[in-house]
């Protein structure tokens, strides 16, 4: 078998990658290992920023998202029982769309079944040759066969346990890693959001979140500690320490109900440089991860998709490989400055164990500078809504 473009991944990016590049006429095989319904069971985040709203409506998978995704001009910013608006849209005239990621890769594959395009589920011991010539290869497995794809180039969309990352030499590989101390307990509930937009709450007992899906699915999040297991987690203990932690209005008004879903997720900032070797490229969870306080990290695989497709196109259409050669740089430098602003959201926002008085003071300082000044308002204001590709 041979394509122009072997795909490993069938997450946001690896399909959105795949129907960009389909939409130019350059084809791609894409291999899952897991099956489609394993994927579309994934509960993620729910920001999109204005440039994935443009790619997926210029990849022709948007009509949904723009029929229900819900438009949002500002957030909630708490701290205890003191709350206030970033007014995204008097402050820089943009705003975000909040959208499933469940949804947006459901939309995805349909968009990929419309095209006919070559996606593989379950395929097993997916192995990358020759990345570092102009005649790399994909070797897998599938039911029970091994088969070998010959390409031009290899997108690694596998995210941070994939194959890709791995397969570039640790001698050329450079990691940068921060575990955060403690995790987040999400909930998913059908009952109606506590507020039109998102609150961030800052507290003494942790970290919380309000967010939501529909009108009527909301998702909430509490910081945990790191040894903390779903497990120990009744809804009603969920439910009451939402409440002490978000402000009290919101804990008055807040309609609770059956966790439909309920999981612990680890924090970690990471970030693998280069994001190319010869012709295989990283993009999205492959190559970093963000902490979702800044909920960047679909936005981020968008970004990086975006670059690739721009490249790739570059080469087919006009034998120019300017783009990818620059690819890794230009993709590493938004990466960094989305991995700054989710790094600094969470050290703002969150409790750290043996914090001490003045970090404590340092973080009332922050959020009382930016409850009073316009231009720190404005600058967390353009970092949320998505630097500039
Ligand atoms: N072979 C084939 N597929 C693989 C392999 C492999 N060896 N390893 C992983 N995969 C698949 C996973 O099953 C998953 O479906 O690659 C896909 C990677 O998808 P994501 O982890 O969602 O990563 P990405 O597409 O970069 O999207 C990033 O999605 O998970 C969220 O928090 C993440 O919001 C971020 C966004
Ligand atoms: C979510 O809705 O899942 C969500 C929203 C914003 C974040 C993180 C998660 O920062």
């Amino acid at each position: 078998m041979r394509t122009q473009v072997v795909i490993i991944g069938g997450g946001p990016a690896g399909l959105l990658l795949g129907q960009l590049l389909h939409r130019q006429g350059i084809d791609s095989v894409l291999l899952e290992r897991h099956s489609r319904e394993y994927v579309l069971a994934r509960i993620r985040a729910g920001v999109l920023e204005s440039g994935l709203v443009d790619l997926l409506r210029e990849a022709g998978a948007g009509e949904r998202m723009q029929r229900e995704g819900l438009k949002h001009a500002g957030i909630y910013l708490a701290n205890s029982n003191r709350g206030f608006r970033i007014d995204f849209e008097r402050l820089c005239g943009g705003s975000v769309m909040v959208y499933g990621q469940t949804e947006l890769t459901l939309d995805l594959y349909q968009a990929r079944d419309a095209m006919d395009a070559a996606m593989l589920h379950q395929v097993d011991q997916v192995q990358i040759h020759a990345a570092d010539t102009e005649h790399p290869a994909v070797s897998f497995v599938r039911d029970g066969h091994e088969q070998r794809i010959e390409c031009d180039f290899i997108a690694g969309c596998d995210g941070f346990h994939g194959v890709s990352r791995k397969t570039i030499p640790a001698s050329l590989l450079r990691e940068f890693e921060r575990v955060y101390p403690f995790g987040w307990l999400g909930v998913l509930s059908q009952t109606p959001p506590v507020s039109d937009e998102l609150i961030y709450a800052s507290h003494e007992r942790g970290f919380a979140l309000c967010s939501m899906r529909s009108p009527g699915l909301s998702r909430y999040y509490l910081q945990v500690a790191l040894e903390d297991k779903v497990e120990q987690w009744s809804d009603e203990a969920f439910w009451n320490e939402l409440r002490q932690r978000i402000p009290h209005a919101a804990a008055e008004s807040i309609v609770t109900g059956a966790a439909i879903e309920k999981s612990i997720a680890p924090l970690r900032s990471f970030v693998a440089e280069p994001m190319r070797w010869g012709r295989l490229f990283l993009c999205g969870d492959a190559a970093h991860i963000v902490p979702p306080t800044g909920a960047k990290g679909l936005n981020l695989a968008a970004s990086d998709v975006y670059y690739l497709w721009r490249a790739l196109r570059q080469y087919y259409h006009d034998g120019d490989e300017q783009g990818i050669e620059d690819y890794s740089a230009t993709a590493l430098s938004r990466v960094w400055k989305a991995e700054r602003f989710s790094w600094m959201m969470t050290k703002l926002l969150h409790r750290f164990p043996q914090q001490s008085p003045f970090d404590l003071r340092m973080q009332q300082a922050e959020l009382e500078y930016l409850e009073s000044s316009v231009a720190a308002q404005t600058s967390l204001a353009e970092n949320y809504l998505g630097l500039p590709y």
